[in-house]
């Protein structure tokens, strides 16, 4: 196999290493927490927990730079050196996340100052302006000097910068940063006021530095839509300004990612990823009751940030610490959400953490080791887990989900929903995660891509609520109709430009010409209205009356609702476009409802299973790639249920006797090429 280059030359691997495992599973260990002749043990029972991988120093920076400009890595040296003696891989973050006491006590202009004017002080962590220069230029120094030193070190394989980024801040530096944002996305101060429509209660602008800062509050939709694309390019800039700096000085075949929180709205992931090598997260199930099928879309909006394998950077050894009930996953479960992960795509799983500190913000934590630095109960678990992965690392290798569903996922119609909900039980991500439920468990594959993704490898594609689209969005979106598509637009789809303007036409707004039908009205329920037709059952929370105008569209279902607005008047409605085809789902659907439209557009839309008629217990899934295609089945529910295999299915290892997987069981298959 010809060495790889990059990580890009590998979609189907998260580095560019051919000679390291492809699956890495580890923890986040602090060395720095504990004394030096500790560390054998801990890497010694890291190894026996069957770990291959661990990540170091993301909050270290009082320890690399106990005082301004003098560095002290001796330590960090032997902990890398150590761990590489166990033959572990090593992944190493800077620092940026938590500033040392020197740099805050020095250059307090570098603190975050909240929306209300109030400037943080230290002790927490994330307390820097993401704006500030001279926080970027001491975080990037030390990203430099650890690059400098580690770049090359053959246990490295992987940088992530900083951590879990955001909150923004409203400092003099931010508002400054805001206007000249405002100013190159315009140019014009009169075009910002004819987008923004700023003559509504005398908002109007003379110039960029009258423009305030806000997030939140009674401003206008357009101000409050461009903070958030601000918000995008400061965390994107203020990543790529330590990356840039970072690159030429590491291992091309490293990677360089930053960890993020999957639903989090605090900016474009898109964005933010573009020039990343690879998207990783941290999965938390805070309750303790994983919804298996919602928790998957986590997993597949990631992997859609680059379409390819992600590292799960962080999830929880059984239980978290910042929940309102901090319940901890049920015996089987920690196994089983890691096999998801992979399953999703993931070529990592590492926990959070190793060991609890001693003190420190964080010591109720779900832990491998306990304070008394021996297993805890749920280490067998977890060794069984990485055993088994590390096990199949070879056959995993180059290898990602298969889908021929498609999923748009918008920020800025998530955004604007958000700032306008209109029915304030009407929540985008639960919008989002009902459309997705059924396509992916009667699919066995979902990948989310963004609105500008190519579509091209997907018979169907939904967008559940492209409520901001923009025109290059709208001709890409008809394109793929015309090239045989199957698109499916949510409710609230087409209203509103990237400046949250109304479109002038009514929804789909410049997709309604293609759909030859129109919303005639939108109305937020607050009782379920009924739909008949083709598809029948229940509306929820908000209903759109739709009115066709080409008389080739086709009606799927209408409202009944005597004496009501909707009554008699479409909700779905569909037109063929050649051998494509655009449908308006106009009304939020109940989840019985949403199962029957799925199967029809599935249905529409040619698209089978892996494997027929499995219970809806299991999580099946196909990863392929490098001429190999791996089944992975899990039954999450609390008894066995019997799985029929595609011909020719060699199970791996798992879970899987007698003809069934066992509750909360796994199980691993290698398919013969042709099998599906
Ligand atoms: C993450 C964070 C970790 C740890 C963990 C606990 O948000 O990156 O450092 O705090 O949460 O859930």
């Amino acid at each position: 196999m010809a060495l790889a280059q990059t990580p890009a030359d590998f979609p189907g691997r998260a580095t560019g290493y051919a000679d390291v495992p492809a699956i890495a599973v580890g923890a986040a260990w602090y060395p720095e927490h504990w004394p030096e002749s500790r560390w054998e043990t801990d890497l010694k029972l890291m190894k026996a927990t069957g770990f291959n991988t661990v990540r170091l120093a993301e909050f270290a920076w009082s320890r690399m730079e106990p005082e301004e400009g003098k560095f002290d890595f001796a330590w960090l040296d032997r902990a890398i050196a150590a761990a590489q003696r166990h033959g572990f891989m090593v992944v190493l973050g800077t620092p940026s996340a938590a500033p040392p006491a020197w740099l805050t006590q020095k250059y307090p202009d570098t603190l975050r100052v909240d929306e209300n004017g109030r400037r943080a002080g230290h002790g927490g962590r994330r307390h820097f302006s993401f704006a500030s220069k001279r926080y970027r230029e001491l975080s990037r120094r030390i990203a430099v000097e650890m690059t400098k030193r580690y770049g090359h070190h053959p246990a490295v394989v992987g940088w992530q910068i900083d951590n879990e980024v955001g909150p923004a801040s409203f400092d003099a530096e931010s508002v400054a940063a805001w206007h000249a944002f405002l100013k190159a996305r315009y140019g014009t101060i009169d075009e910002l006021n004819r987008r923004w429509t700023t003559q509504y209660w005398s908002q109007f602008y003379n110039d960029f530095d009258q423009v305030p800062l806000h997030q939140t509050g009674q401003q206008n939709p357009g101000l409050l839509l461009d903070f958030r694309h601000f918000t995008t390019a400061t965390w994107t800039d203020f990543i790529q300004n330590q990356a840039s700096a970072m690159r030429p000085l590491i291992d091309s075949r490293s990677f360089i990612t930053t960890n993020t929180m999957y639903w989090n709205a605090g900016f474009d992931h898109f964005v933010l990823h573009r020039d990343l090598d690879i998207a990783s997260w941290d999965n938390y199930i805070p309750n303790g009751r994983p919804d298996w099928v919602s928790n998957g879309a986590n997993h597949d909006l990631v992997r859609g940030y680059k379409q390819r394998s992600f590292w799960l950077m962080e999830t929880q050894a059984g239980h978290v610490d910042w929940g309102t009930i901090n319940r901890a996953l049920d015996p089987g479960q920690v196994r089983e959400m890691g096999w998801q992960a992979v399953a999703h795509g993931a070529d990592a799983v590492l926990y959070w953490q190793w060991r609890p500190a001693a003190n420190g913000q964080e010591t109720y934590y779900g832990t491998v080791l306990g304070q008394d630095g021996k297993p805890n109960l749920i280490q067998p678990e977890i060794a069984k887990m990485s055993t088994e992965m590390t096990g199949a690392a070879a056959l995993l290798a180059d290898t990602q989900p298969t889908a021929q569903v498609g999923m748009i996922y918008s920020f800025d119609s998530r955004w604007a929903l958000d700032l306008q909900p209109h029915n304030k039980e009407y929540d985008p991500i639960k919008a989002f995660t009902d459309f997705y439920r059924p396509l992916r468990v009667q699919s066995q594959g979902v990948h989310v891509l963004a609105p500008d993704a190519d579509f091209s490898a997907y018979p169907l594609v939904v967008a559940p609520h492209i409520n901001v689209i923009t025109a290059a969005q709208a001709k890409h979106l008809e394109a793929y109709v015309r090239g045989g598509g199957h698109l499916v637009l949510g409710a609230r789809s087409g209203m509103k430009d990237d400046a949250n303007a109304l479109w002038p036409e009514r929804q789909p707004g410049p997709l309604a010409a293609l759909l030859g039908a129109r919303v005639a009205q939108y109305y937020a329920l607050d009782e379920d209205v009924g739909i008949t037709g083709t598809i029948n059952g229940k509306a929820s929370l908000w209903a759109e009356a739709i009115e066709p105008s080409a008389r080739d569209v086709r009606t799927l279902a209408t409202y009944r609702d005597a004496g009501g607005w909707l009554d008699g008047k479409p909700a779905i409605v569909t037109r063929k476009v050649g051998r494509g085809s655009i449908t308006y789902v106009g009304a939020l659907l109940d989840p019985e409802t949403m199962a029957s439209l799925a199967t029809s557009l599935l249905a529409d839309a040619k698209i089978t299973p892996i494997i027929a008629g499995a219970h809806p217990d299991f999580e099946i899934a196909e990863r392929a790639g490098g001429g190999k295609r791996v089944l992975i089945a899990i039954n999450h529910g609390d008894v066995a249920h019997p799985l029929a295999l595609p011909a020719g299915a060699r199970p791996v290892s798992g879970d899987w006797a007698n003809g069934s997987v066992a509750a909360h069981g796994v199980a691993l298959f290698e398919l013969a090429a042709k099998a599906r």
